[in-house]
């Protein structure tokens, strides 16, 4: 089982490839899915605003279009130029695209430089909406 560290390493040197050139603020993601494959993101922004994108879902879309659905934990990091700067949460959006394909056991995994925070799905996002709410 991979270790929160070296997934946090790997989300550390995604972040370096980060396209921030209008927020400066750099985002990198690794996401471990269950078959033990590693799927990496960054945030790549764009000059029309709204279509830029996350790390964390940069790194989950990557994954789909591999044909991989099923993931165990997440580790980001975040900040502005190249230091981190606090924890890096996920915002709402990407944690709505985890909820689709993660249950609420998916770990969330936060490094800000010094210190670790792991949070559940179900911790970052409760009372969710989801493909269940969908069936009749
Ligand atoms: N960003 C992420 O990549 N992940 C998050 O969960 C929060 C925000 C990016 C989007 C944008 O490129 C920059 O950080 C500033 O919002």
């Amino acid at each position: 089982m991979m270790k929160a560290s070296e997934l946090i390493q790997l989300a550390s040197r995604a972040r370096e490839k980060a396209y921030a050139d209008y927020s400066g603020y750099k985002v990198g993601a690794a996401l471990l899915a269950k078959n033990g494959k590693v799927y990496l993101g960054c945030n790549v922004e764009n000059a029309v605003y709204p279509a830029g994108t996350c790390a964390e879902r940069t790194a989950i879309f990557s994954a789909v279009a591999d044909g991989v659905r099923e993931f165990s934990k997440i580790a980001i990091v975040g900040g502005s130029g190249d230091r981190l700067a606090g924890y890096a949460y996920p915002c709402g959006i990407c944690r709505q695209v985890m909820r689709e394909f993660c249950d609420d056991s998916f770990e969330i995994i936060l490094y800000d430089g010094q210190k670790q925070l792991k949070k559940t799905l179900a911790e970052l996002l409760p009372c969710s909406f989801s493909k269940e709410d969908l069936k009749y």
